[in-house]
């Protein structure tokens, strides 16, 4: 049998947050359905932040309330503060993810907070949540580089780790928010938190700023990650952190996973139905670097039937 990957859809959040237009209750929860429907059971479903920080997550409990909670499908929903822990809990939320980032600067534009403030705010949550008898997944977030303060040293990385789980976080992610990460480094920060962590507990979010999270992905899966965010048509990045594009898009790594012989559960031709329903609730040209192959495939089919129908 292959080895399972959960591919952790994290499109409707990230990808969704930094969109000016915005996309109505009905509308995320179409894309929540059509990425069921290609076999996602993964998702960061919204966040409950301030609506007037994120205009895009005003309607956080409304989408946590149309959720399909009966097909299987984990879902985990982003709180940045206490506020926004107790909103989730009231909505429904049962998985919260956490953001810490890095540096004090990216934690002051991200949530108001210094370094050391956010990460007894977020140790805070997370021990309430874990009391209250949830479970959470905490980020670090700016792991490969911080927008404004630059390079980040892989010490800081495992102390904010070691921090967050000693909160008693049940999953971690370390994430690469702007894309400024590479090969490399990304082995090295793997290879330590692992090292510390065990790879069972931890995710991986990478930005494709700079068209390396796949590779990084790749390095990620060899070091013994199975947990990975996307985001279909490679939607995202953050309002907080300039540069930031979208993460890596989820019909590219599940193509990747599924063609070396990883069980994703994922329906790659079923995700284009996805891509186009992201395309028509945001107004752009979406669609990983698989596009250009999916189209030809498509062509291909479509000459073939019409060749059998004649
Ligand atoms: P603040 O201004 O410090 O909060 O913002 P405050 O406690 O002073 O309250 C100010 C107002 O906001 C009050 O309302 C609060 O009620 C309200 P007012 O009295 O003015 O009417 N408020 C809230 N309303 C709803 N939900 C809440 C909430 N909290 C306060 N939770 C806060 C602090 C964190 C709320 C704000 O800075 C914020 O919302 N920031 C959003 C940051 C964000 O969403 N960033 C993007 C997600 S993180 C990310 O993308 C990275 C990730 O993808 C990983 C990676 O790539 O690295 C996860
Ligand atoms: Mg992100």
């Amino acid at each position: 049998m292959s080895e399972k990957i959960v591919i952790n859809e994290v499109g409707l959040r990230d990808g969704l947050q930094i969109q000016p237009k915005f996309v109505p209750t009905a509308g995320k929860l179409e894309l929540c359905h059509a990425l069921i429907d290609a076999g996602v059971r993964a998702f960061e479903a919204t966040s409950f932040v301030s609506p007037k920080a994120v205009p895009q997550m005003a309607d956080a409990a409304e989408v946590w309330a149309g959720l399909p909670l009966d097909k299987g499908v984990d879902y985990s929903a982003l709180v940045l503060n206490e506020k926004g822990y107790e909103r989730a809990r009231d909505a429904g939320a049962k998985v919260f993810a956490v953001a810490l980032a890095s540096t004090e600067t990216m934690n002051q534009r991200n949530i108001n907070m210094g370094l050391e403030q956010a990460t007894k705010s977020f140790a805070g949550i997370i021990a309430r949540a874990k009391k209250e008898g949830f479970k959470t997944r905490a980020y670090v977030s700016t792991a490969l580089g911080c927008p404004y303060e630059g390079e980040v040293s892989v010490k800081v990385v495992l102390d904010l780790a070691e921090k967050m789980m000693a909160a008693g976080a049940d999953r971690l992610a370390i994430a690469d928010t702007i894309g400024a990460g590479n090969p490399k480094l990304c082995e090295t920060i793997i290879k330590a938190v692992v090292k510390e962590h065990g790879a069972e507990r931890l995710g991986v979010h990478f930005h494709d700023t700079r068209a390396m999270a796949m590779t990084m992905s790749w390095i990620s899966l060899q070091e013994g990650v199975r947990e990975f965010d996307s985001s279909i048509g490679g939607l995202g990045g953050c309002p907080f952190a300039p540069g930031a594009r979208g993460n890596v898009a989820t019909e590219d790594l599940a193509f990747m996973f599924n063609d070396s012989g990883y069980e994703t559960g994922i329906d790659v031709a079923k995700l284009r139905r996805a891509v186009m329903v992201a395309e028509r609730l945001t107004g752009l040209k979406l669609g990983g670097r698989i596009t250009d192959w999916w189209v030809s495939q498509e062509r291909k089919a479509a000459a073939k039937a019409a060749i059998a129908a004649e």
